[in-house]
Formats: structure tokens, C-alpha cells, sequence
């Protein structure tokens, strides 16, 4: 049974949904620079993507019919601040203001996340999240956020998945700014992301007209427990998944897909003990109060959980890998489908940070395509959210406070690298003509939210 007030609803960023209307005084971001240079896969762009700037209006009109009420979505740094600071374009405000005035008209209620991704170029050609000036840029930007938007939404996020614009955009330069930094800046870019945290929810709160709801949207790939086939879970099993799940990564390429070393900081006002050993000769300088920046007081936890892989107390009481069956369900991305994942993971995170918890991410990529029939018929992405969710009931019972679920995404959209390869919409987007359909697990999704899970 989920509790009366479960907040179901849809997520987006604005980078992926909006398009880049030119006429309207955004500056250039960097994966505008990164689409230009022909990284993003089949040369694609997000010039035009969803053109949601364009007509945010009917597809606010779509969510009040397929039941939406809550709306996870980013505001983009570049187009409020097209310089990253300095001056405020007015155009990007008054574009910000009336999408949320549209959302409540149809009866959403906004969630407003603050950086996903799209940083202005004009900070990155400054060095970027390296440059220990990022935090005062992004405390800067938090200001100007609060000012022109607290009075129309209460639930802010400041960052989301930062483990994949620092890893994914700076380690192994898959995402933009495409760059392989050395292992020592990329730590430096993650506590600067910290403290520019810390210093946003200061800022927020400061600025805020109102009094409001901030948390942290961070990811994870989640450790979860060996179900032997036949039989229950053993509480070794069990413990050696959290260990792993919390636990520092053993490959350095891969630190960033660490939970610990994102949310320690911000939730128990320190780093893990195991990563400051570990990664010791990567660190920059930390202070005693940097760390009191970072852990100001939040409302919430948000956690995008897409995957996890299956740990097991091995012979030695070593943790180990269970390796999956030949043929194993995977998603378009190539992710494996496996449903225990969102039950173990927040059980793991609620046990570790005590805080609310909202899963601000979760759906699956296929290769969608409009059947004769005119309609979407997306029977895989409907198994899965049913599997996925079913999990959840059981938290509330243990007395796990998981007060919401936001399913990504509304619409098909630009898939970062991957362009258009992949789509993770309960709407389908015809990119050449700019029709939407909704999917049949956009019916589906209605039911359960309707329902409030009752129908799973
Ligand atoms: C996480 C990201 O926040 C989102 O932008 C992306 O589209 C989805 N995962 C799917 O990859």
C-alpha cells in the first residue's frame, strides 16, 4: 500500500526537452559546443528537440489528461544567465514563469531542478567546475532562482546526478565538455560541486520569498542482495551488498559511480572514511568548514535509480558478483531490467541517511515505434515500471519515508550522447512533425496514479 499523499508524477530536463530558440537571448551551452563538434551519435543536436519552448502549453494540456500532477523539470542555467553570471535575461525569466503558471493552470505542481547538465560555456571556457569559482557562480545563479521563482514553486533540487557530468563529462569525456581530465581535478570538481551545493541551499533559502523544499538528486547503480533461486535472502548476503553499495570503487576510472563519496558529505557531513584513504594522493584540500557548508540541512533526498547488479557473501566472506543468466533483460540503453533495484537501493539509502527520499528517476529506453494502428504499444516499458514499482510497497511497511516517484520522462527526448537513438517517453515524439502520442504505458501510468499504486 503506498501512503495517501505519494507524490506521482513525470520528469524532464530542459536541455533535452526545450530546443534552443535563438531569438530569445539564451547563450551557448556546452553540449551546444559538444552537438556542434559532432560528438552526439548520428551528428544529432537538440536545436529543435521537443521544441517544448514552443508549445509547453498543449504539452501541459497532456499531462492534465494523462493525470499528471507532479512535474520534475530543470531551468537552464545559460538561458537565465547566458554569460553563467552577470546579467539576468529577462526573456528566460518571463519563459520560466509563464511554463510554471501554464503547469499549475492544468493542475502540476512544479519541481524545479537547478543544474542538469547544461553548463554555460562562457564558465566553462573559465576553467569550469575546476575553478574554485564555480561555487560562487552557482551560488549567484541560486540567488537570481530564488528571486524570480519561489513564489510560484516550493520544491527545488540544486544538482542532478553529478557522479555523470563530472564522470561521464570530465573523466572519460563521453559527455560534454568531452574532456579526460587527471584524476586530481576531477575530485576537485566534485567538492567544488559540493560546496556549490552547500552554498545554493544558503542562497535559496536566503532569497526565497517563501519558505521552501530543497534536496539533491544524485544517482546510483544499486548493490542489492543475491536471491538464491528456491530460497529467501541471507542477512550475509544482504550486508555484503550494502557494503559494496556504499563502498569506494576499486577502479579509479570509475570513482565517480560512488554513492558514499556524493552523499556522505551532503547528508552526514563527511567523507567517507574508506574514500579518503583510498583516493588520497586525488585530493584537494577540505576543510572543517567546508564541510558545514556542504551538509546545510535539506528536506529531501532525491535518487534517479535506473539498474543494479547482484552481490552475494562469497566463500571468503568476500563480497562477490553474481553474474547474470545468458539473455538477461536489457533495456535500448543496453541497461540491464532488474526490478529489485528500487526496493534495495532506497531501503539501503533510507537506513544510511535517515532523510526523506523521493526517486526523482526512473523508467526504461526502447526502440518505440507508432504500429498500424496508429498507437505506441510499449508492453516491455509497462512490465517494467510494474515490476520496478510493485517493489516499493514493501518499504512502507518498514517504516522507509519514500514520499514519491517521478517517472523519466514525459516525452521522448534528445538522450544526451546517444541523440535520439533511444526513447525513454511514456509520450512518443515524432521529431519530423512534432506529434505526440502517448504510449500505452502513459495509459498505464495513469491507472497507477489514479489508483495510487493500488492497480500494480
Ligand atoms: C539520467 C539523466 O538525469 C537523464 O537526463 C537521462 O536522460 C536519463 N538518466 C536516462 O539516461
Amino acid at each position: 500500500m503506498f501512503p495517501e499523499n505519494f507524490v506521482w508524477g513525470v520528469a524532464s530536463s530542459a536541455y533535452q526537452i526545450e530546443g534552443r530558440d535563438r531569438e530569445d537571448g539564451a547563450g551557448t551551452c556546452i553540449w551546444d559546443t559538444f552537438a556542434r563538434e559532432g560528438k552526439v551519435l548520428e551528428g544529432a543536436n537538440a536545436e529543435v528537440s521537443c521544441d517544448h519552448i514552443h508549445r509547453y502549453r498543449e504539452d501541459f494540456a497532456l499531462m492534465r489528461l494523462l493525470g499528471v500532477k507532479h512535474y520534475r523539470f530543470s531551468l537552464s542555467w545559460s538561458r537565465i544567465l547566458p554569460k553563467g553570471t552577470g546579467e539576468v535575461n529577462r526573456k528566460a525569466i518571463d519563459l520560466y514563469r509563464d511554463m510554471i503558471l501554464e503547469m499549475k493552470k492544468n493542475g502540476v505542481t512544479p519541481y524545479i531542478t537547478m543544474f542538469h547538465w547544461e553548463f554555460p560555456q562562457a564558465l566553462q571556457d573559465k576553467g569550469g567546475w575546476v575553478n574554485r569559482e564555480s561555487v560562487k557562480w552557482f551560488e549567484n545563479y541560486a540567488k537570481v532562482v530564488a528571486e524570480n521563482f519561489s513564489d510560484l514553486c516550493e520544491y527545488f533540487i540544486t544538482f542532478n546526478e553529478p557522479q555523470c557530468f563530472i564522470g561521464l563529462g570530465n573523466l572519460t569525456g563521453i559527455h560534454a565538455p568531452g574532456l579526460k581530465l587527471p584524476l586530481r581535478d576531477t575530485f576537485q570538481m566534485a567538492h567544488h560541486m559540493l560546496l556549490a551545493h552547500g552554498s545554493a541551499v544558503l542562497a535559496l533559502r536566503k532569497y526565497a520569498e517563501r519558505e521552501i523544499k530543497i534536496g539533491y538528486a544524485p544517482t546510483c547503480s544499486v548493490a542489492y542482495p543475491w536471491h538464491k533461486p528456491g530460497a529467501g535472502y541471507d542477512p550475509a548476503d544482504i550486508e555484503a551488498a550494502r557494503g559494496v553499495y556504499f563502498g569506494m570503487k576499486e577502479e579509479l576510472h570509475n570513482w565517480t559511480w560512488n554513492v558514499s563519496w556524493f552523499s556522505d558529505p551532503v547528508f552526514l557531513g563527511k567523507y567517507p572514511q574508506e574514500g579518503l584513504e583510498k583516493y588520497r594522493d586525488y585530493l584537494p584540500e577540505i576543510t572543517e568548514e567546508d564541510m558545514k557548508l556542504i551538509s546545510q540541512p535539506l528536506d529531501f533526498m532525491g535518487q534517479n535509480i535506473y539498474n543494479g547488479y547482484q552481490i552475494r557473501a562469497g566463500a571468503d566472506g568476500k563480497p562477490e558478483y553474481v553474474s547474470r543468466t545468458p539473455g538477461h533483460g536489457k533495456t535500448a540503453s543496453q541497461w540491464p531490467v532488474t526490478p529489485e533495484c528500487l526496493y534495495w537501493g532506497i531501503k539501503f539509502l533510507y537506513e544510511r541517511y535517515q532523510t526523506p527520499i523521493y526517486i526523482t528517476e526512473n523508467g526504461m529506453s526502447c526502440h518505440d515505434m507508432v504500429s498500424s494502428d496508429g498507437k505506441v504499444h510499449d508492453r516491455n516499458r509497462i512490465d517494467f515500471l510494474d515490476a520496478y514499482l510493485s517493489g516499493l510497497s514493501g518499504l512502507f511497511a518498514e517504516g522507509v519515508d519514500l514520499r514519491g516517484y517521478f517517472a523519466w520522462t514525459f516525452l521522448d527526448n534528445f538522450e544526451w550522447e546517444k541523440g535520439y537513438h533511444e526513447r525513454f517517453g511514456l509520450v512518443y515524439v515524432d521529431f519530423a512533425t512534432q506529434k505526440r502520442i502517448p504510449k500505452d504505458s502513459a495509459y498505464w501510468y495513469q491507472k497507477v496514479m489514479e489508483s495510487n499504486g493500488a492497480c500494480l
